[in-house]
């Protein structure tokens, strides 16, 4: 095995993280669906499709280094919102959260002196950047445009995503 034993508990446990907020977007585009906010619903399918190849691209990088996977239980997540806004402000915090699970990684990795794992981590420290801007931009424009505006931001993300 190319990483230590310690190392190889973190990711796993970053896995079920990844695969937990996939559950979460997931959850929330249903939401979004019974809304008849149909962007908003096809911007979280895709982000929750996006967790779960992250949760994949850890495995995969497991496996890669002859580390055991160790699949575990995937918690239940909130479904019951009260509004856009809500959602938008609990996935920018959660995406905070991430940041700091992939930052106590990378900070791992370095005091082990595992430059392989370093380096795989590199993806994810730059995605997050990318991730909590873009909530924080998505969850400005909701509050702009307040509850009775929100198809404007329905159709601002449709343009976003092309
Ligand atoms: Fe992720
Ligand atoms: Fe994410």
């Amino acid at each position: 095995m190319m990483i230590s034993e310690t190392m190889a508990a973190k990711l796993n446990e970053q896995v079920n993280a990844e695969f937990y907020s996939s559950y979460l977007y997931l959850g929330m585009a249903c939401w979004f669906d019974g809304q008849n906010l149909k962007v908003f619903a096809r911007r979280f399918f895709q982000q929750a499709e996006e967790e779960w190849e992250h949760g994949m691209k850890i495995l995969k990088y497991l496996l890669e280094v002859g580390a055991a996977v160790q699949l575990k239980e995937i918690a239940c997540p909130k479904q019951d919102w009260k509004s856009p806004e809500e959602i938008i402000e609990t996935t920018y915090n959660h995406e905070i959260h991430v940041t700091n699970l992939i930052n106590d990684l990378m900070r791992a990795a370095v005091e082990e002196s595992d430059y392989a794992t370093q380096s795989f981590l590199k993806w994810f420290v730059d995605e997050q950047v990318e991730e909590v801007s873009s909530m924080n931009e998505l969850l400005a424009l909701v509050r702009m445009a307040g509850p009775e505006r929100i198809m404007l931001v329905e159709q601002r993300l449709a343009a976003m995503m092309g």
